[in-house]
């Protein structure tokens, strides 16, 4: 039997490379379905390499990969790392964890299952395959620190016990397993300390200053200022993170490295900015100052730019274009897609009541 199949069911992909048997490389990505671990699934996917996603969708959406499904060199399961995980692989990239404090603050001791048993199973997986391990940590191992710029000697300065503990004690123990691990056992590690970054996939209700001036600004809401806005953040766009978490899995450097924009701005010029790309008539409005808001937050990255030759690329406004752009779509995608529930009609159980 002859069955014709037309065009337009079978779907289109982006385009990917063609990469020989020996090149490919089957590359697991954890927490492969969020923000950061989406773009990296489609950078990898593009260069060619056979791509698994294991996520268990806590923070991440099955949207954020769905152009890839069915796609011969991707996959895509549901699994929670707490659960050890039998595949062979030759990378894999670690990142799941939920990553913004109301994310990770909603269930603490979730939060740090993920991150120490999670990173076990990754770590132990990692050993019984052979397959070198890269850890998505953060600049919050350095806490609150004492040091500016943060240079990936400082040894942090957190508190074990306070709200933020459960992400932040949570990756350093991660990066202790990791080389444990490699002195143990000799898998290849790699850790990277990932600075504030930003871009579209990004979560739009988890508080953060450039999401929440970005959706003030297309709802025609005031954008908000806590203080006087003089206080500076530093963020890095989303594909500058990919490609220096790329440059460091196929490195040689183990020790850790961190990956951010060293570029500050005042919150006030972000809220500026931010409502002069949107065209937007907001007002900017000034808060009472929010409690630890820390003043500073900057990397020090000669590390990566002379081991890696990786520093951020992208202009901040060429990066605010493009996530403004998929706030709006997403904005959209929302306002045609609600969920209006039908009222349901009044039950009438039959016999006797029941307790339940
Ligand atoms: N975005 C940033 O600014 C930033 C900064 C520093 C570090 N990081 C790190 O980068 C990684 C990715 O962050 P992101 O911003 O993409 O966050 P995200 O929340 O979008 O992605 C995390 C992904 O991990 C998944 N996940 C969480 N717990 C899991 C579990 N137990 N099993 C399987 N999957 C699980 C989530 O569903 C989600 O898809 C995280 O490890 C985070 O700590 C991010």
């Amino acid at each position: 039997l002859f069955f014709y199949i037309p065009s337009f069911f079978s779907q289109k992909y982006p385009p990917v490379k063609f990469l020989s048997e020996k090149d490919r490389k089957r590359i697991l990505i954890t927490g492969g379905a969020g923000f950061v671990g989406s773009h990296l699934t489609d950078k990898l996917m593009m260069d060619g390499h056979e791509v698994t996603v294991v996520d268990n969708f806590f923070t991440g959406r099955k949207r954020n990969v769905e152009h890839w499904i069915g796609h011969e060199n991707f996959e895509l399961i549901n699994h929670d790392v707490v659960e050890p995980l039998y595949i062979e692989v030759d990378q894999i990239y670690h990142l799941a964890s939920p990553a913004s404090p109301p994310n990770y603050m909603y269930n603490p001791i979730k939060t740090l299952k993920t991150n120490t048993i999670g990173t076990l199973n990754m770590l132990g997986l990692a050993k019984r395959v052979g397959a070198r391990l890269l850890l998505a940590s953060t600049s919050e191992v350095y806490g609150d620190p004492e040091v500016h710029p943060q240079n990936e000697e400082y040894w942090g300065h957190v508190n074990p016990i306070g709200p933020r503990a459960c992400y932040d004690e949570g990756k350093r123990v991660a990066e202790t397993m990791c080389y444990a691990y490699m002195k143990q056992e000799g898998v290849e590690v790699r850790v990277a300390r990932i600075f504030n970054t930003f871009g579209s996939r990004m979560h739009m209700n988890d508080g953060r200053v450039v999401s929440n001036f970005i959706l003030q600004a297309l709802q025609g809401e005031p954008l908000t200022v806590y203080g006087t806005g003089s206080q500076t953040r530093a963020f890095q766009y989303v594909s500058d993170l990919v490609n220096g978490l790329v440059l460091l899995m196929n490195s040689n450097i183990s020790s850790p490295v961190n990956l951010g924009n060293p570029e500050e701005h005042t919150i006030l010029e972000f809220a500026r900015l931010i409502k002069s790309l949107v065209v937007s008539q907001s007002q900017i409005q000034f808060l009472s100052e929010a409690q630890d808001d820390p003043q500073r937050r900057r990397p020090d990255i000669r590390k990566a730019r002379m081991m890696l030759g990786w520093e951020p690329v992208v202009p901040l406004e060429e990066g605010l274009n493009k996530t403004i752009q998929y706030f709006s779509r997403e904005l959209e995608h929302q306002a045609n897609n609600q969920y209006i529930p039908k009222p349901k009609a009044a039950r009438m159980k039959k016999g006797r009541p029941r307790h339940n």
